[in-house]
């Protein structure tokens, strides 16, 4: 067998002989993710405070106009998709005392970081954008060895387990919406759309986008079959398979819109429950 050949390539950090913006993309996405995770991690802690809890009730609904997590002002309940299932470390008596420092948004986070975080998408996004492995094709980085998803990264193969989980959480928040078009008063109930009702919807429909185009899901549906049509259940498996295919094309979008859209969800009802922002979630139609 022939030696390896190497090609010639400037050394030091960011050199190389491209003309091209190729550090456009790995800095938009650096300061895109940043942002994300530095809202998701300060919304994670900001309802840690167990005073604030026993201040608000529940979830900060009704006659609490800062309350952070939902907003019940008009009837219906439309709760942050960062805090939800809701689990209130005080009042849920299953959460073990040790854990109690811990915020809603804690305990629920885990799920879907862990699921982005080990997503093939986003691992080849944020291991360009924040650790320079690779800093770009053909752009020479600051070290060399490549070991591949060795040592603490054989986490990343956790992946299609948190996909369970992610899948999971489809159904919660889909009843969220349904908790967010029932209205009730002391005696009455009736439905209704707020602009939140919307809002938690779409987030719905986007996540559902990237869950079901994830390529674990892709490969547990389907991967491992060379038979499309012997059976009927074979037959919409086939048709799951492909639908699951035509997200997977387009995963990177899913991936990052999905993501806006849950911290645009979650500021949303932060922002109509903080007076400090003055908004209102508006009722479109129905509603008491
Ligand atoms: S590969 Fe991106 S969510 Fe599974």
């Amino acid at each position: 067998m022939g030696e390896p050949v190497k090609l010639p390539m400037k050394k030091g950090l960011g050199q190389t002989d491209r003309t091209d913006g190729w550090w456009k993309g790995p800095t938009a996405m650096a300061a895109y993710l940043g942002f994300m995770l530095a809202y998701a991690t300060w919304r994670g802690f900001m309802e840690a405070d167990f005073w604030i809890f026993s201040e608000f009730g529940l979830s900060g609904g009704a006659g609490h106009d800062n309350g952070t997590m939902s907003i019940e002002n008009n009837g219906n309940h439309v709760l942050s998709p960062l805090f939800s299932p809701l689990i209130i470390p005080g009042e849920n008596s299953w959460v073990p005392t040790q854990l109690q420092w811990m915020s809603p948004a804690m305990f629920i986070l885990i799920f879907p970081a862990g699921f982005r975080g080990t997503c093939y998408y986003y691992r080849k996004a944020y291991y360009r954008a924040f650790f320079q492995q690779p800093t770009g094709c053909a752009v020479s980085k600051p070290w060399n060895e490549y070991a591949g998803e060795t040592k603490l990264l054989v986490v990343q193969n956790l992946h299609r387990y948190f996909m369970y989980a992610a899948l999971a959480y489809l159904p919660i928040l889909t009843y969220d919406v349904w908790l967010s078009i029932n209205f009730h008063s002391v005696d009455s109930h009736t439905y209704g759309v707020t602009i939140g009702s919307i809002v938690l919807m779409l987030n719905v429909l986007l996540l559902s986008g990237y869950t079901l185009g994830c390529h674990a899901f892709r490969h547990v549906i389907g991967g491992g079959s060379n038979d499309w049509t012997s059976t009927k259940w074979k037959r919409f498996q086939h048709k799951l398979w492909i639908f699951s295919t035509k997200l997977n094309e387009h995963h990177k979008d899913w991936a990052l819109y999905s993501l806006f859209w849950v911290m645009f969800a979650d500021f949303y009802i932060w922002a109509c429950t903080d007076s400090m922002f003055g908004w209102n979630d508006v009722v479109l139609f129905g509603g008491f």
